[in-house]
């Protein structure tokens, strides 16, 4: 498996010292409020388990899963698979993400959770590509820009392969399709 890897962008070191940062901001930022933590399954599970362990606060945590992306490349169209366990009334929630690519599924996602009453709903993901988004919305956090590339790794997969690297990469060019 490490030889598929072909560079290593962000190592785990970095990722869990960005994380401790990310988490302290949120401490900071919500302290004395009804705090619901949205993460978004399968790419966010990973940053999203290591991020509330850095957040000593009392919250609610509940998992969405979301459908948006086909291989390497978007399918510009973004489902909602599943429905939340816990009531989002008047609770100040944070959404989380792995990645912010176009901007598509956090989009849709915030706007979904908006029409269950919240107090206010926030974003939250591990990376943002450096490239035009398809959306006027913008992560409120952000762990790391990055160039926009294909990564993989710490729940980000290709295929639902390279999700359990402790780090964020880029792979070898023969798994990227040729289409
Ligand atoms: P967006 O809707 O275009 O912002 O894409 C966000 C989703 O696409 C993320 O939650 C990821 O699941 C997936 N995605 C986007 N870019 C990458 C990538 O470079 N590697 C792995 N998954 C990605
Ligand atoms: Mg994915």
């Amino acid at each position: 498996m490490e030889n598929d890897v072909a560079e290593i962008l962000i190592p785990a070191d970095r990722i869990a010292q960005r994380t401790g940062e990310l988490g302290a901001a949120m401490t900071r930022d919500f302290a004395g409020k009804p705090l619901t933590i949205v993460i978004i399954s399968s790419g966010a599970l990973m940053f999203a388990a290591d991020l509330v362990r850095q957040i000593p606060l009392p919250l609610e945590l509940d998992v969405l899963s979301v459908k948006s992306y086909i291989g390497t490349r978007s399918s510009r169209r973004v489902t909602v698979l599943s429905e939340l366990h816990v009531s989002l009334r008047d609770r100040h929630v944070v959404v989380v993400d792995d990645i912010f690519d176009s901007g598509l599924t956090l989009a849709t996602v915030v706007e979904a959770l908006s029409r269950q009453g919240p107090a206010e709903v926030r974003t939250c993901v591990l990376l943002q590509k450096e490239r035009a988004r398809d959306t006027a919305l913008a992560p409120d956090y952000v762990g790391f820009p990055i160039p926009d590339l294909f990564v993989v790794g710490y729940g980000l997969d290709y295929k639902h392969k390279f999700r359990h690297l402790p780090f964020i990469c880029t792979f070898k060019e023969e798994y990227v399709p040729v289409d």
